[in-house]
């Protein structure tokens, strides 16, 4: 969905873009990516935040009533199950403005607790949190830095039976980039200098 999303709105993709290119300007040719280098993510990670706000992979979960509770005057009684979902505040506006809008840079702002719940909430919050968070950073550095790739179904529609899912599987072309870094680009001159010198050579003996 991340990767939909971006495809679909190339100012969000830029910025990322432009992230991902900092920090591999910041590192040796083939150096791998270290915990500080995660932290900088911080835009991308604002986009995945967005794009699980948009579409929340777990949409919601049962919790049992422990004890009877009142409540707007609701009375939910002891021992029934309540299922609490994330579309409910994901999509209001009264903690997200304008809900429907792709905007990843909203959450530079604040967000209260219990309102942004692609990952839950409470004591059951999810344990792989971090792992997750970690594993997404990885995965889209590695995607945008290396590959150009674009939808081939740019209008796929999203499924919901129940979790979402783009209609068509969403297929992508995918091919190499070549990532040359400005520091780089003088050796990389020079090598094409020496090889034309050598053709040009072979050429004048032949
Ligand atoms: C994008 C990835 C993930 C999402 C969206 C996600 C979402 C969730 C949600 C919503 C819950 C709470 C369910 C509830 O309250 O009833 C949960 C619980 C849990 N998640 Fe994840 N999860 C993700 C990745 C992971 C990973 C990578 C791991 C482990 C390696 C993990 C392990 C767990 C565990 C053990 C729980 C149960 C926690 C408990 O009940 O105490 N999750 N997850």
């Amino acid at each position: 969905m991340a990767f939909k999303m971006l495809a679909q709105h190339p100012e969000c993709y830029s910025l990322l873009l432009q992230e991902h290119a900092n920090i591999i300007n910041n590192k040796r040719p083939g150096e791998n990516l270290v915990l500080e280098d995660v932290k900088k993510m911080k835009y991308t990670w604002q986009a995945a935040r967005e794009s699980m706000r948009l579409f929340p992979p777990i949409f919601g979960s049962f919790r049992k009533a422990v004890a009877g509770i009142e409540y707007q005057r609701f009375t939910t009684p002891k021992g029934w199950k309540v299922l609490w979902t994330a579309y409910g505040t994901h999509y209001c506006g009264v903690y997200f403005q304008d809900p429907q809008r792709v905007d990843p840079s909203r959450f530079e702002e604040f967000v209260p607790p219990y309102v942004f719940l692609p990952f839950g909430g409470g004591p059951s919050v999810c344990a792989g949190y971090q792992l997750a968070k970690l594993n997404i950073l990885i995965f889209v550095h590695y995607v945008v830095t290396r590959y150009n790739w674009s939808l081939i179904y740019p209008d796929e529609s999203i499924t919901m039976a129940p979790l979402p899912f783009p209609s068509q599987g969403m297929p992508v072309k995918i091919s190499p980039k070549l990532f040359v870094k400005p520091h780089e680009d003088f050796f990389f001159y020079l090598i094409i200098f020496f090889v034309k010198i050598i053709c040009f050579g072979f050429l004048l003996l032949s």
